[in-house]
């Protein structure tokens, strides 16, 4: 599959992408609590670890998986909202947390100090850890059937914890130093990251109340397109600096953690994000016409595993 060329469907991408991201902002501001409620040090800690930067992929991903499977009430819109900002919220905890001097112990973070550098590190936990209900607030308030509003709740309970990211964290951690098999670091990363983009993708199709052989369908697609994400995150802490990339880059090998191009090489790495990309648009052509709107999905496994080239 070649790169997608610069064409009118890559601009009506383009204007998606930048007015999801425009919505996802607002939601997150409207479920946020101001910074001049008390605790203030609290809130505006979180705020700025949530505020302020990040490429928002995983609200993207929500909303598009809710517009293939046609949401497209009033009701669906502010729950997909609502969904948006819960992932978001999980994503910026875990980032929080993972920058701390516990775990990787770095200072920078979508181009600015991280949470525990600017505030301290008592703050930045604290932080990190309202952010998680936060989350579950957000999916408790859907305007959506109570079964539905269960489902999504069990959804990202189960990405975010001991058997999704939290695991795949601690995997991490213990992985320091040592040579993992491919299968090992696969199962990290489906964990550390995958869970995450795949249970963004899920709460679209809860929201619109899918079928189950669409959200299967679907479940494939973000099964791919989870990997993909971190292979690309891989490659491109070897491959981009950090001015690019926000964050430090070199860090993974400067702190000897097992990963794709330490496995494979960076053009390994390079052609199984590429098969993982072709998986992902395979599993797009597989939903046929259930898929109500195709093109947000299609335009996100290319962004996603373009980024690393
Ligand atoms: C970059 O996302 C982040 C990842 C690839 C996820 C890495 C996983 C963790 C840090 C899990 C940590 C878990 C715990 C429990 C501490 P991105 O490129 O979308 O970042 P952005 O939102 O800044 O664009
Ligand atoms: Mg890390």
């Amino acid at each position: 599959m070649s790169a997608r060329d610069d064409t009118a469907e890559d601009m009506a991408f383009a204007a998606w992408l930048e007015a999801t991201r425009q919505r996802t902002e607002a939601a997150l501001e409207r479920h946020l609590p101001p910074a001049d409620t008390a605790p203030q040090r609290l809130h505006e800690a979180m705020r700025y670890a949530v505020l302020g930067g990040g490429k928002r992929v995983r609200a993207a991903l929500v909303y598009a998986a809710g517009a293939a499977c046609g949401a497209n009430t009033q009701a669906s819109a502010a729950a997909l909202d609502a969904a948006a900002a819960a992932v978001e919220f999980i994503h910026a905890y875990s980032l929080v947390h993972d920058d701390l001097p516990c775990m990787d112990d770095d200072v920078l973070r979508r181009g600015r100090p991280t949470a525990h550098v600017q505030f301290d590190e008592a703050c930045a936990l604290l932080a990190g850890d309202a952010l998680q209900p936060l989350a579950f607030t957000c999916l408790a308030q859907m305007p959506i059937a109570p079964a539905l509003v269960a489902q999504a709740v069990r959804t990202l309970a189960d990405a975010s914890g001991s058997l999704g990211m939290v695991g795949g964290q601690a995997i991490d951690l213990a992985s320091v130093g040592h040579v993992l098999t491919l299968d090992e670091l696969e199962t990290m990363h489906r964990m550390k990251t995958g869970a995450l983009l795949r249970a963004s993708i899920a709460l679209g199709a809860v929201v619109a109340g899918a079928s189950s052989p669409l959200r299967r369908t679907l479940d494939t697609y973000a099964q791919a397109l989870g990997l993909a994400f971190q292979v690309v995150d891989d490659i491109l802490d070897v491959s981009a600096d950090s001015a690019a990339l926000g964050k430090t880059a070199g860090k993974d090998s400067a702190d000897n953690k097992p990963t794709y191009v330490s496995l494979l090489g960076l053009e390994r790495a390079r052609e199984l994000a590429e098969v993982l990309r072709g998986e992902a648009h395979g599993a797009i052509g597989a939903m046929g016409d259930a898929c109500r709107q195709s093109e947000p999905l299609a335009g996100l496994a290319d962004y996603i595993v373009l980024r690393g080239h």
